[in-house]
This record gives structure tokens, sequence and C-alpha cells, in this order.
């Protein structure tokens, strides 16, 4: 039985921590940055069964919804080479990676609904990076590998399972709503890991 202690403590400091700031994006994310970074650092609490890629598409396991949908942990598993379509959040958000290393590349959107490519950044097991329509909404992800999967912890400042957003065409800029899901199907309960 795996213990998912480190994952429980990072709850507890998120959840105080939203309960301390509220809306005050910037502070949150200065404080849960190095709480996430602490959490990737070390790789023995992540259930085998919420790191299990599929051939096809990379999964979302949800670890945690807060009940107040003020916040959400989910665990990103990308098989060899996968990548994320151009997206959107719409709320804010931390990516920490757990295992391998992501290809992170940032878009802009213009005035006449196109996009522009922006930075692209490679992001190895132990780093955090955040997203936000403040800071910068609209990337793609991308295993930064084509031999062996990745796996990144997510948090995001509502729940991302059920936040209307958006994907792009990025030639053209066109936006398609979606709402994002879980891949939880077969999983078991996360919270019977632990005592
Ligand atoms: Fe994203």
């Amino acid at each position: 039985m795996t213990d998912i202690s480190p994952l429980r403590d990072f709850i507890a400091t998120a959840t105080r921590c939203i309960e301390r700031h509220g809306h005050d994006e910037a502070t949150i994310l200065a404080e849960l940055a190095p709480a996430l970074g602490r959490l990737v650092q070390q790789d023995h609490w992540l259930p085998d069964a919420f790191a299990q890629p599929d051939p096809t598409f990379y999964r979302q396991y949800l670890l945690y919804g807060d009940p107040l949908d003020r916040l959400s942990v989910v665990s990103f598993v990308w098989g060899p080479g996968q990548i994320t379509p151009v997206h959107d959040h719409r709320v804010w958000g931390l990516v920490g990676v757990l295992r391998g290393a992501e290809i992170g590349t940032a878009y802009q959107r213009n005035a006449d609904g196109t996009l522009t490519r922006g930075a692209t950044s490679r992001l190895e097991a132990g780093g955090v990076v955040a997203v936000s329509p403040s800071l910068g909404d609209i990337h793609t992800i991308a295993n930064a590998y084509d031999d062996r999967p990745s796996i990144s912890i997510h948090v995001y400042g509502g729940n991302i399972g059920r936040i209307r957003r958006a994907s792009f065409d990025p030639a053209t800029g066109a936006a398609r709503e979606f709402v994002s899901g879980y891949s939880n199907g077969q999983t078991p309960n996360l919270w019977a890991e632990t005592t």
C-alpha cells in the first residue's frame, strides 16, 4: 500500500492557503508553488493506478476535488510523445513535474483571434510552472520523451473537471469549448491508500 501522506500534507497546505488568501491569486501562487515543488521532488507517494499511461491519449486522474470547488489536484500521465491541444484554463493553475520531463509552449491570442506562438520551455522532474488568465493562460504541454511516460501533478483554482474552457486551432485561432473531465473510470479509492 502506498503512503500518500505527502499528497495529504500538500492538500492541507493548499486548503489553508486558499482559506487565508481567498482570491488573491499572486499570494496563493507564491505560497503554493514551493509547496508543490516539495511534493514533486519526492516520488514515492503516487499509487500506480494513478500513473498509468494510455497508448492513444494522455490521462488525467483526479486526486482531490475540494468540496467547495476552490481547488482540484490532478495527475497527468503522458505516454511517449503525447501532447495536449492548444488550450486555456480560465483559473490559476500550477504544474509540477513528478516523473520524466515536459515541454511547455506558450501562445498569445491576438485582437483578431489568431494565435501567436511564444516561448517553449522544458520542465524537468521537481520543477513547477504557473498558468492563469493574468499570467498567460494558453499553452500546450508535451511529454519531452518519445520512449517513456512522463507524469505531472496539476493544481487548479477550481474544479477543472467542470470548467468550460477552450482548445484552439493553432493555425486559425478558432476556439472550441470543452470540459476536460477525468480518466478515473477503473481506479481504486485513493483515500484507502493510507491509514
Ligand atoms: Fe494546461
